[in-house]
């Protein structure tokens, strides 16, 4: 068992998560222990050494609920089940046993905007107006010309609403129509998911990553959206239709917050995590989630997420995130929605090294930071053809890389057919194209590799509490460096492409983690010089 962060912030009266840092696992593509060419919960148990090992504390893992995985998983037919294909409640079980002997904490997903349309409350909501499940769902009567009642999209192309021939009425879907989304004004809906919540705290969650939780509530008169000025309100929207407009409506309505309020009380007799998945990119807007601190206990800031290698923007993004209610974002870099860091900067070893100085940078600053499965190997978007493409995204608009599946390639940990990953002869979704040196097993034994510079990450911001307790004051307003001092440690990274130096508070400094090595225990005054993408974190005695 490690001495994890968690318990020395709990000794100190902070929450658990404050000092942890996350780790999603995308269950489908972690590790296959059945064989059949899928990840699953036995596979996931079974490659916990390699978290433990990395220096994580917290697991979130994606969807695992039956489902006929029209989204892979986040349609959700029975929330306190688990699909055969991932097992049963017993290796559930089984896995929090073992997350928890290990000292780690496991996070799961919870999906509350949409039900599966195979979900027994959709089938009954479908039966008839008024059946008692109707009011579950949003049914609205068509317009005066036959069509929607509304403009809005789904998330996914085309429109939000599918007509249902037997009622005569259409039903609302933000995503796939096999996706309807729950009614959340109806209190009925509410109770369901008190209950949800409770089943699965008992089995021993440690909290909830709550899927678009910005979205749970919608206007109550459905107005049509207006055109976007901007077109950045709906960032996961990935068609130019769905961005065309101003999502004023459909989503981040008031009465979100008060979903929350409500789970808060449930999460905080558990002591349990409540994780959104705020998808808004307004840091006001965003802030109201988490300031009152009776709603959400972290938010994600997806701002770092949507990046390429701009150090203007990104000193605004993590500015912004670090000045929220301080300690209340997850920062990310990567997610199983979006294309791999790498690949956003640029690719290759540049790509590569981009993304651990940025990372670097995240590790230091206030809130709660998670690694992407993969993230640890510095992977690029896995390489697929549409033949082999799998997310609805690519299927809808004929274009691989418009979808998701780059990012979700299975993990390769170690050279050879299967790639450890499965024993099956094809894994569910193709591995992109990876080399034995995108693999867990060459980088480990390979002191220079990307996964020993990870997890030396790890291991500094686990070292050093200056880095997960108070304020970061930022130490340079203009310029290619982003750097910051919280209390006696300095993190900096040179987001440039020319060398470039920072002058540094007074004292003797001592690198504790390089992005080269080779830095690691120099001590320097004065100023530090730092190459193109070199990060380090100092501390001064
Ligand atoms: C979230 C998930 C994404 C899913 C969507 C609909 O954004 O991360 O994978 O498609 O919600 O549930």
């Amino acid at each position: 068992m490690t001495t994890s962060s968690s318990a020395e912030a709990a000794q100190q009266g902070r929450p658990w998560w404050a000092d942890a840092t996350g780790y999603e696992v995308y269950l489908r593509s972690f590790a296959d222990g059945t064989g059949d060419g899928l990840g699953d919960l036995r596979g996931l148990r079974e490659r916990l050494d390699h978290l433990e090992w990395l220096g994580v504390d917290l697991v979130w893992v994606t969807p695992f609920y039956p489902s006929p995985m029209h989204d892979h998983g986040y349609d959700v037919a029975d929330y306190t089940g688990v699909d055969p294909r991932f097992g049963d409640l017993a290796d559930f079980d089984a896995l929090v046993a073992a997350v928890h002997a290990r000292g780690l904490r496991l996070v799961i997903d919870l999906v509350p905007n949409h039900t599966s349309s195979a979900h027994p409350w959709f089938a009954a909501a479908r039966s008839s107006r008024d059946n008692p499940y109707r009011d579950y769902y949003i049914w609205r009567d068509p317009a005066a010309d036959g069509g929607p009642p509304n403009n809005w999209t789904s998330h996914f192309g085309g429109p939000a609403w599918t007509y249902d021939e037997a009622t005569g009425q259409y039903w609302l879907h933000l995503f796939l129509p096999e996706q309807p989304d729950l009614n959340w004004r109806n209190p009925a809906v509410a109770a369901e998911f008190d209950a949800i919540l409770r089943f699965w705290l008992e089995r021993g969650v440690d909290g909830f990553r709550i899927d678009v939780a910005h979205m749970l509530v919608k206007h109550p008169d459905y107005p049509d959206l207006p055109l976007a000025a901007e077109p950045q309100r709906s960032p996961q929207g990935t068609t130019s239709e769905h961005l065309s407009l101003d999502h004023i409506y459909d989503v981040d309505q008031p009465e979100v917050l008060d979903v929350y309020r409500r789970w808060r009380k449930i999460a905080d007799a558990y002591g349990a995590l409540l994780l959104g998945e705020v998808y808004v990119l307004d840091i006001d807007r965003l802030a109201r989630y988490v300031v009152d601190r009776d709603g959400l206990h972290l938010s994600f800031w997806f701002a770092p997420l949507h990046l390429g290698w701009d150090v203007a923007r990104l000193r605004t993004a993590l500015r912004e995130g670090a000045a929220v209610a301080p300690g209340s974002v997850s920062w990310v870099l990567a997610s199983h929605d979006r294309p791999r860091p790498p690949t956003r900067f640029g690719g290759g070893d540049l790509g590569r090294a981009c993304s651990l100085a940025a990372t670097t940078l995240l590790l230091g600053l206030p809130g709660t930071p998670f690694l992407f499965q993969g993230e640890e190997l510095g992977l690029t978007d896995g390489e697929l053809t549409l033949a082999e493409a799998q997310d609805p995204v690519a299927l809808h608009t004929g274009d691989p890389r418009a979808g998701r599946d780059g990012c979700r390639t299975p993990i390769p940990w170690e050279p050879g057919a299967g790639h450890g990953f499965t024993t099956a002869p094809e894994p569910w979704l193709a591995f992109g194209r990876r080399t034995p040196a995108d693999t867990v097993a060459v980088q480990r034994a390979d002191e220079d590799s990307w996964l020993h510079r990870y997890r030396a990450l790890l291991a500094a911001r686990r070292a050093h509490p200056d880095l997960r307790t108070g304020e970061a004051v930022w130490l340079t307003d203009d310029g290619p460096v982003l750097a910051y001092r919280r209390g006696a440690a300095v993190v900096a990274a040179n987001c440039g492409d020319e060398p470039a130096s920072l002058d540094l508070p007074e004292g003797t400094w001592t690198v504790r983690f390089g992005t080269d090595r080779q830095r690691e225990a120099a001590q320097v005054a004065g100023a530090v010089d730092l190459a193109p993408t070199e990060a380090v974190i100092l501390t001064r005695e």
